[in-house]
Protein backbone atom coordinates (compact mmCIF):
# COMPACT_ATOMS: atom_id res chain seq x y z
CA UNK A 1 0.00 0.00 0.00
CA UNK A 2 1.24 3.47 -0.88
CA UNK A 3 0.92 5.35 2.25
CA UNK A 4 4.39 6.01 2.91
CA UNK A 5 4.76 3.00 5.95
CA UNK A 6 6.41 0.00 5.74
CA UNK A 7 9.33 0.63 3.51
CA UNK A 8 11.30 -2.30 5.39
CA UNK A 9 9.21 -4.57 6.87
CA UNK A 10 7.61 -3.62 10.30
CA UNK A 11 9.24 -4.86 14.14
CA UNK A 12 8.43 -4.70 17.18
CA UNK A 13 6.19 -7.22 19.55
CA UNK A 14 2.53 -9.02 19.66
CA UNK A 15 0.94 -9.85 22.79
CA UNK A 16 -0.62 -12.85 20.85
CA UNK A 17 1.98 -16.19 20.43
CA UNK A 18 2.79 -15.92 24.07
CA UNK A 19 -0.73 -14.31 26.02
CA UNK A 20 -3.66 -14.85 24.17
CA UNK A 21 -6.44 -13.11 26.09
CA UNK A 22 -4.81 -12.77 29.01
CA UNK A 23 -3.56 -9.35 28.54
CA UNK A 24 -3.94 -6.35 30.32
CA UNK A 25 -2.74 -2.23 30.66
CA UNK A 26 0.43 -3.46 33.42
CA UNK A 27 1.52 -6.40 30.60
CA UNK A 28 1.28 -3.72 28.47
CA UNK A 29 3.36 -1.12 29.75
CA UNK A 30 6.06 -3.54 31.24
CA UNK A 31 6.78 -4.47 27.84
CA UNK A 32 7.22 -0.79 26.61
CA UNK A 33 9.47 -0.83 29.47
CA UNK A 34 11.25 -4.18 28.39
CA UNK A 35 11.51 -2.84 24.77
CA UNK A 36 13.61 -0.07 25.74
CA UNK A 37 15.17 -1.42 28.55
CA UNK A 38 16.64 -4.71 26.81
CA UNK A 39 17.73 -2.41 23.78
CA UNK A 40 15.03 -3.76 21.35
CA UNK A 41 13.70 -0.88 20.53
CA UNK A 42 17.14 0.96 19.60
CA UNK A 43 17.52 -2.13 17.01
CA UNK A 44 14.22 -1.88 15.30
CA UNK A 45 11.58 -2.99 17.72
CA UNK A 46 9.44 -0.09 17.38
CA UNK A 47 5.67 -1.35 16.91
CA UNK A 48 4.22 -2.19 20.64
CA UNK A 49 1.04 -4.17 19.48
CA UNK A 50 -2.00 -5.16 21.65
CA UNK A 51 -3.56 -8.48 19.86
CA UNK A 52 -7.33 -9.55 20.21
CA UNK A 53 -9.33 -9.17 23.52
CA UNK A 54 -8.91 -5.24 24.50
CA UNK A 55 -12.39 -4.57 23.75
CA UNK A 56 -15.32 -3.50 25.68
CA UNK A 57 -18.44 -2.53 24.19
CA UNK A 58 -19.44 -0.31 21.34
CA UNK A 59 -21.92 3.05 22.84
CA UNK A 60 -24.72 4.47 21.97
CA UNK A 61 -23.00 6.28 19.54
CA UNK A 62 -21.20 3.09 18.16
CA UNK A 63 -17.88 3.96 19.63
CA UNK A 64 -15.80 0.91 20.40
CA UNK A 65 -14.46 1.46 24.04
CA UNK A 66 -11.78 -1.05 26.24
CA UNK A 67 -12.37 -3.70 28.60
CA UNK A 68 -12.72 -1.48 31.91
CA UNK A 69 -11.99 -4.60 33.29
CA UNK A 70 -8.32 -5.15 31.97
CA UNK A 71 -7.87 -2.02 30.47
CA UNK A 72 -9.44 0.48 33.18
CA UNK A 73 -7.40 3.86 32.36
CA UNK A 74 -8.23 3.71 28.41
CA UNK A 75 -6.01 3.27 25.39
CA UNK A 76 -5.49 6.61 24.78
CA UNK A 77 -3.28 6.74 28.10
CA UNK A 78 -1.83 3.35 26.83
CA UNK A 79 -0.70 4.93 23.46
CA UNK A 80 0.99 7.56 25.01
CA UNK A 81 2.61 6.22 27.48
CA UNK A 82 4.13 3.73 24.51
CA UNK A 83 4.83 6.76 22.70
CA UNK A 84 6.57 8.95 25.59
CA UNK A 85 8.83 5.70 25.55
CA UNK A 86 9.67 6.12 21.66
CA UNK A 87 7.56 3.46 20.42
CA UNK A 88 4.61 3.30 18.44
CA UNK A 89 1.37 1.42 19.38
CA UNK A 90 -0.83 -1.37 17.40
CA UNK A 91 -4.13 -2.22 18.41
CA UNK A 92 -6.16 -4.92 16.48
CA UNK A 93 -9.87 -5.47 15.25
CA UNK A 94 -11.37 -7.66 12.82
CA UNK A 95 -13.18 -7.01 9.04
CA UNK A 96 -16.52 -8.98 10.63
CA UNK A 97 -18.94 -8.75 13.44
CA UNK A 98 -16.88 -10.31 15.51
CA UNK A 99 -13.51 -10.82 16.18
CA UNK A 100 -11.66 -14.65 16.29
CA UNK A 101 -11.85 -14.50 20.25
CA UNK A 102 -15.28 -13.37 19.98
CA UNK A 103 -15.31 -10.10 20.61
CA UNK A 104 -16.26 -7.30 18.83
CA UNK A 105 -15.32 -7.02 15.56
CA UNK A 106 -15.34 -3.49 12.91
CA UNK A 107 -17.70 -5.12 10.44
CA UNK A 108 -20.24 -2.08 9.18
CA UNK A 109 -18.45 0.12 12.37
CA UNK A 110 -15.44 0.84 9.82
CA UNK A 111 -15.82 4.48 9.46
CA UNK A 112 -16.44 5.23 13.45
CA UNK A 113 -13.25 2.87 14.40
CA UNK A 114 -10.79 4.40 11.88
CA UNK A 115 -11.60 8.04 13.42
CA UNK A 116 -11.03 6.06 17.65
CA UNK A 117 -8.14 4.66 16.57
CA UNK A 118 -6.78 7.44 14.70
CA UNK A 119 -7.86 9.71 17.90
CA UNK A 120 -6.35 7.26 20.44
CA UNK A 121 -2.79 7.77 18.67
CA UNK A 122 -2.78 4.08 17.07
CA UNK A 123 0.16 3.79 14.68
CA UNK A 124 -0.78 -0.17 13.40
CA UNK A 125 -4.01 -1.75 12.93
CA UNK A 126 -4.27 -5.63 12.23
CA UNK A 127 -7.37 -6.29 10.74
CA UNK A 128 -8.42 -9.97 11.06
CA UNK A 129 -10.98 -12.21 9.65
CA UNK A 130 -13.35 -14.24 11.21
CA UNK A 131 -17.19 -13.56 11.60
CA UNK A 132 -17.20 -11.74 8.03
CA UNK A 133 -20.42 -12.64 6.78
CA UNK A 134 -19.09 -14.54 3.58
CA UNK A 135 -18.56 -10.68 2.24
CA UNK A 136 -15.38 -10.89 -0.18
CA UNK A 137 -12.03 -10.34 1.37
CA UNK A 138 -10.95 -7.53 -0.63
CA UNK A 139 -13.97 -5.44 -0.51
CA UNK A 140 -13.93 -5.56 3.45
CA UNK A 141 -10.60 -4.70 3.57
CA UNK A 142 -10.93 -2.02 1.28
CA UNK A 143 -13.10 -0.34 3.48
CA UNK A 144 -11.02 -0.59 6.33
CA UNK A 145 -7.66 1.00 4.31
CA UNK A 146 -10.33 3.94 2.77
CA UNK A 147 -11.37 4.72 6.50
CA UNK A 148 -7.79 4.71 7.97
CA UNK A 149 -6.74 6.72 4.91
CA UNK A 150 -9.01 9.34 5.17
CA UNK A 151 -8.04 10.25 9.17
CA UNK A 152 -4.71 11.21 7.31
CA UNK A 153 -2.98 9.94 10.78
CA UNK A 154 -0.15 7.01 9.10
CA UNK A 155 -1.45 3.99 10.07
CA UNK A 156 0.26 0.92 9.10
CA UNK A 157 -2.48 -2.02 7.85
CA UNK A 158 -1.66 -5.29 8.47
CA UNK A 159 -4.34 -7.72 6.83
CA UNK A 160 -4.61 -10.95 8.73
CA UNK A 161 -6.62 -13.11 5.74
CA UNK A 162 -4.90 -16.47 6.48
CA UNK A 163 -3.99 -17.40 3.05
CA UNK A 164 -7.46 -18.01 1.70
CA UNK A 165 -8.10 -15.59 -1.21
CA UNK A 166 -4.53 -15.45 -2.04
CA UNK A 167 -3.83 -12.35 -0.33
CA UNK A 168 -0.65 -11.35 -2.28
CA UNK A 169 -2.40 -11.47 -5.80
CA UNK A 170 -4.65 -8.15 -4.27
CA UNK A 171 -3.43 -6.99 -1.10
CA UNK A 172 -0.73 -4.65 -2.26
CA UNK A 173 -2.84 -2.02 -3.17
CA UNK A 174 -4.74 -2.69 0.21
CA UNK A 175 -2.50 -3.42 3.03
CA UNK A 176 0.85 -3.07 4.12
CA UNK A 177 1.11 -6.32 4.89
CA UNK A 178 -0.45 -10.13 4.10
CA UNK A 179 -0.68 -13.24 6.02
CA UNK A 180 0.03 -15.71 3.79
CA UNK A 181 -0.90 -18.37 5.81
CA UNK A 182 -3.08 -20.05 8.84
CA UNK A 183 -1.89 -19.19 12.42
CA UNK A 184 1.73 -20.34 13.10
CA UNK A 185 1.24 -22.89 16.50
CA UNK A 186 4.08 -23.39 18.80
CA UNK A 187 6.49 -26.05 17.45
CA UNK A 188 9.01 -27.24 14.91
CA UNK A 189 6.17 -28.59 12.43
CA UNK A 190 4.15 -25.47 12.24
CA UNK A 191 7.33 -23.82 11.10
CA UNK A 192 8.32 -25.86 8.58
CA UNK A 193 4.76 -26.07 7.42
CA UNK A 194 4.60 -22.60 7.01
CA UNK A 195 7.78 -22.28 5.62
CA UNK A 196 7.25 -24.72 2.61
CA UNK A 197 4.26 -22.56 1.30
CA UNK A 198 6.14 -19.68 0.91
CA UNK A 199 8.41 -19.51 -2.14
CA UNK A 200 5.98 -19.78 -4.45
CA UNK A 201 4.75 -16.22 -3.68
CA UNK A 202 8.28 -14.66 -2.67
CA UNK A 203 8.03 -11.83 -5.53
CA UNK A 204 4.70 -10.16 -4.32
CA UNK A 205 7.10 -8.82 -1.13
CA UNK A 206 8.66 -5.92 -1.25
CA UNK A 207 8.74 -1.99 -0.37
CA UNK A 208 5.17 -1.19 1.04
CA UNK A 209 3.60 -4.58 1.33
CA UNK A 210 5.36 -7.77 2.79
CA UNK A 211 3.91 -11.63 2.88
CA UNK A 212 3.40 -12.31 6.32
CA UNK A 213 4.30 -15.62 7.73
CA UNK A 214 2.60 -15.10 10.72
CA UNK A 215 4.40 -13.73 13.99
CA UNK A 216 7.72 -15.11 15.54
CA UNK A 217 7.30 -17.86 17.62
CA UNK A 218 11.26 -17.44 19.16
CA UNK A 219 11.32 -17.99 22.78
CA UNK A 220 7.76 -19.57 23.06
CA UNK A 221 7.49 -23.42 23.57
CA UNK A 222 10.28 -26.00 23.31
CA UNK A 223 12.22 -25.06 20.10
CA UNK A 224 15.97 -25.90 20.07
CA UNK A 225 18.50 -22.72 20.26
CA UNK A 226 19.08 -24.04 16.29
CA UNK A 227 15.05 -24.28 15.65
CA UNK A 228 14.73 -20.67 17.30
CA UNK A 229 17.22 -19.03 14.43
CA UNK A 230 16.53 -21.42 11.63
CA UNK A 231 13.21 -19.60 12.25
CA UNK A 232 14.71 -16.24 12.77
CA UNK A 233 16.77 -15.64 9.99
CA UNK A 234 14.58 -17.52 7.41
CA UNK A 235 11.56 -15.10 8.38
CA UNK A 236 14.05 -12.38 8.65
CA UNK A 237 14.91 -13.01 4.62
CA UNK A 238 11.40 -13.61 3.64
CA UNK A 239 11.04 -9.93 4.70
CA UNK A 240 8.81 -11.01 6.87
CA UNK A 241 7.30 -8.33 9.76
CA UNK A 242 9.42 -9.26 12.84
CA UNK A 243 7.25 -9.42 15.60
CA UNK A 244 8.56 -10.80 18.41
CA UNK A 245 5.90 -12.77 20.67
CA UNK A 246 7.41 -14.35 23.43
CA UNK A 247 7.40 -12.64 27.28
CA UNK A 248 9.88 -9.65 26.67
CA UNK A 249 9.80 -8.42 30.12
CA UNK A 250 11.79 -11.83 31.33
CA UNK A 251 13.80 -12.44 28.36
CA UNK A 252 15.73 -15.42 28.40
CA UNK A 253 19.64 -14.53 27.77
CA UNK A 254 19.98 -16.84 24.53
CA UNK A 255 16.66 -16.13 23.26
CA UNK A 256 17.93 -12.35 23.27
CA UNK A 257 20.92 -13.27 21.39
CA UNK A 258 19.17 -13.95 18.62
CA UNK A 259 16.84 -11.89 18.32
CA UNK A 260 19.08 -9.14 18.55
CA UNK A 261 21.36 -9.97 16.20
CA UNK A 262 21.97 -6.72 14.51
CA UNK A 263 23.21 -8.50 11.39
CA UNK A 264 20.20 -10.59 10.78
CA UNK A 265 18.21 -7.81 11.19
CA UNK A 266 19.62 -5.42 8.52
CA UNK A 267 19.04 -8.71 5.80
CA UNK A 268 15.31 -8.10 6.94
CA UNK A 269 15.40 -4.12 6.38
CA UNK A 270 17.39 -4.11 3.76
CA UNK A 271 16.09 -1.27 1.14
CA UNK A 272 16.21 -3.18 -1.95
CA UNK A 273 13.22 -5.20 0.05
CA UNK A 274 13.71 -8.25 -2.02
CA UNK A 275 12.56 -11.81 -0.19
CA UNK A 276 15.07 -14.80 -0.45
CA UNK A 277 13.73 -17.72 -2.84
CA UNK A 278 14.23 -21.28 -2.74
CA UNK A 279 17.38 -22.22 -4.70
CA UNK A 280 17.81 -25.69 -3.95
CA UNK A 281 15.37 -27.86 -1.87
CA UNK A 282 15.53 -31.48 -0.95
CA UNK A 283 13.62 -33.41 2.42
CA UNK A 284 17.18 -32.75 4.02
CA UNK A 285 17.70 -29.36 3.21
CA UNK A 286 17.41 -26.22 1.74
CA UNK A 287 19.12 -23.60 0.11
CA UNK A 288 17.52 -19.91 -0.03
CA UNK A 289 19.00 -17.20 -1.95
CA UNK A 290 18.77 -13.58 -2.56
CA UNK A 291 19.56 -10.27 -3.18
CA UNK A 292 20.66 -7.55 -1.23
CA UNK A 293 21.01 -3.68 -2.23
CA UNK A 294 24.98 -4.35 -1.29
CA UNK A 295 25.61 -8.13 -2.63
CA UNK A 296 24.20 -11.58 -1.30
CA UNK A 297 22.39 -13.19 1.26
CA UNK A 298 22.07 -17.03 1.32
CA UNK A 299 20.62 -19.54 4.18
CA UNK A 300 21.72 -23.24 4.19
CA UNK A 301 18.75 -25.29 6.22
CA UNK A 302 19.30 -27.91 7.61
CA UNK A 303 15.69 -30.11 7.82
CA UNK A 304 16.88 -33.48 8.91
CA UNK A 305 17.43 -35.37 12.10
CA UNK A 306 21.59 -35.21 11.96
CA UNK A 307 24.43 -32.33 11.22
CA UNK A 308 25.13 -32.46 7.39
CA UNK A 309 27.38 -30.93 4.97
CA UNK A 310 25.70 -28.18 2.72
CA UNK A 311 27.39 -26.70 -0.19
CA UNK A 312 26.72 -23.42 -2.35
CA UNK A 313 27.13 -23.37 -5.71
CA UNK A 314 27.51 -19.65 -6.67
CA UNK A 315 26.12 -20.36 -10.29
CA UNK A 316 23.64 -22.61 -9.42
CA UNK A 317 22.62 -20.95 -6.18
CA UNK A 318 23.09 -17.10 -6.85
CA UNK A 319 23.81 -16.98 -10.80
CA UNK A 320 27.02 -15.67 -9.79
CA UNK A 321 30.70 -16.03 -10.90
CA UNK A 322 34.13 -14.94 -9.92
CA UNK A 323 35.28 -14.41 -6.36
CA UNK A 324 32.95 -13.72 -3.45
CA UNK A 325 34.14 -12.54 -0.16
CA UNK A 326 31.71 -14.17 2.48
CA UNK A 327 30.85 -13.34 6.03
CA UNK A 328 28.86 -15.36 8.55
CA UNK A 329 26.21 -13.43 10.14
CA UNK A 330 25.49 -15.79 13.05
CA UNK A 331 29.68 -16.16 13.98
CA UNK A 332 29.66 -12.63 13.16
CA UNK A 333 33.12 -13.88 11.35
CA UNK A 334 34.82 -13.17 7.63
CA UNK A 335 35.04 -16.35 6.35
CA UNK A 336 37.35 -14.71 3.72
CA UNK A 337 36.94 -15.28 -0.59
CA UNK A 338 35.91 -17.71 -2.23
CA UNK A 339 35.78 -19.27 -6.16
CA UNK A 340 33.00 -21.27 -7.31
CA UNK A 341 31.54 -22.58 -4.21
CA UNK A 342 31.34 -22.65 0.07
CA UNK A 343 30.52 -25.16 2.05
CA UNK A 344 29.27 -25.45 5.84
CA UNK A 345 28.16 -28.18 8.17
CA UNK A 346 25.63 -27.72 9.73
CA UNK A 347 23.75 -29.18 12.67
CA UNK A 348 20.62 -30.35 13.26
CA UNK A 349 17.78 -27.99 12.35
CA UNK A 350 20.37 -25.43 12.25
CA UNK A 351 20.85 -22.83 9.97
CA UNK A 352 24.25 -20.96 8.04
CA UNK A 353 23.09 -17.28 7.16
CA UNK A 354 25.89 -16.09 4.54
CA UNK A 355 26.35 -12.71 3.46
CA UNK A 356 28.00 -12.36 0.13
CA UNK A 357 30.07 -9.71 -1.68
CA UNK A 358 31.04 -9.68 -5.15
CA UNK A 359 31.29 -11.54 -8.28
CA UNK A 360 29.47 -10.43 -11.28
CA UNK A 361 25.54 -11.24 -11.85
CA UNK A 362 25.44 -13.64 -14.91
CA UNK A 363 21.45 -13.58 -15.27
CA UNK A 364 19.25 -11.98 -13.69
CA UNK A 365 17.81 -13.26 -10.29
CA UNK A 366 16.00 -15.53 -9.05
CA UNK A 367 15.17 -18.10 -11.44
CA UNK A 368 12.14 -19.18 -9.66
CA UNK A 369 11.58 -22.60 -8.55
CA UNK A 370 8.05 -24.60 -8.35
CA UNK A 371 8.43 -26.81 -6.13
CA UNK A 372 9.64 -27.19 -2.47
CA UNK A 373 10.71 -30.47 -2.41
CA UNK A 374 10.29 -33.31 -0.47
CA UNK A 375 12.52 -35.61 -2.99
CA UNK A 376 15.88 -37.05 -1.17
C1 LIG B 1 -6.61 -15.20 14.44
C2 LIG B 1 -5.29 -14.60 13.97
C3 LIG B 1 -4.27 -14.68 15.10
C4 LIG B 1 -4.79 -13.94 16.32
C5 LIG B 1 -6.15 -14.50 16.72
C6 LIG B 1 -6.81 -13.66 17.81
O1 LIG B 1 -6.50 -16.57 14.69
O2 LIG B 1 -4.83 -15.26 12.83
O3 LIG B 1 -3.04 -14.12 14.70
O4 LIG B 1 -4.89 -12.57 16.05
O5 LIG B 1 -7.05 -14.55 15.62
O6 LIG B 1 -8.07 -14.15 18.16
Amino acid sequence: LDNGLGRTPPMGWNSWNRFNCTIDENLIKQTADALVDYGLRDIGYKYLNIDDCWMGERDEQGYIHASNITFPGGIIALADYTHSKGLLFGIYSDAGYRTCAGRIGSLGFEDVDAITYASWGIDYLKYDNCYNESIPERQRYEIMRDMLNATKRPIFYSICEWGVSQPFLWANEVGNSWRTTGDIHLGWESILDILQQQHKITQYAGPGGWNDPDMLQVGNGNLTIDEQKSHFSLWAALKAPLLLGFDIRYPPTDVLGIVNNTEIIAINQDPLGKSVNIAQSTKRMDVWTGELSDGYVALLFNKAETSITINLNFTAHLNVQGELSIRDLWEHEDKGAYNDSYSREVPKHGIVVLKLTGGTKIKEYPDFIDQYSDAA
